[in-house]
């Protein structure tokens, strides 16, 4: 196992490609999902300075109750269809909003909150869980977010849920 990750590359597009084969790495061999989920969140953190908030949020039933998370308290629950998150499981797609006030529904856990992305994590067709990024900054989270985050989903999604 990675006992650190080391993030060289300049640019965001740089430092997720060099992230990833390390997140697989860090959860390889590990069965333990809470701990696994905890240190995608930390190793998030160090590959997003932008983020002020990295987190999942877990399926259980037609709720999603908050998991491991790096950032302030958050809201507990979120019900399937409500919010980003909610939204985001509900559709099963990445949603990214780049400036938080013009989404309706947003759930303002930090009120210092301006923008967010929401990626599904999908297992046997299932969303099982969503990862949910926030920034301080507007348009934080683009389509280089969503693709490399996708893969992080991917990466999450073969834990054991
Ligand atoms: N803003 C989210 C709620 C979760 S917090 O951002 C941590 C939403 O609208 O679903």
């Amino acid at each position: 196992m990675a006992e650190t990750i080391e993030l060289h590359g300049g640019d965001k597009a740089a430092r997720y490609r060099e992230l990833l084969p390390q997140l697989a790495s860090l959860v390889d061999g590990e069965p333990d999902l809470i701990a696994n989920l905890a240190n995608i969140t930390s190793a998030l953190r160090e590959c997003l300075p932008i983020a002020s908030w990295i987190g999942f949020y877990i399926r259980r039933s037609d709720e999603l109750v908050l998991g491991p998370f790096q950032g302030k308290v958050a809201c507990v629950r979120i019900a399937f269809g409500r919010g980003v998150c909610g939204t985001a499981a509900a559709e099963k797609r990445t949603v990214i909003v780049a400036d938080v006030a013009t989404f309706p529904g947003h759930i303002a856990c930090d009120a210092g909150s301006r923008s967010e992305i929401v990626v599904p994590i999908v297992r046997g067709g299932e969303v099982v869980a969503v990862l949910d990024l926030d920034s301080y900054e507007l348009a934080a989270f683009d389509e280089v977010d969503a693709d490399h985050l996708a893969r992080v989903a991917e990466l999450a999604g073969t834990l054991s849920w």
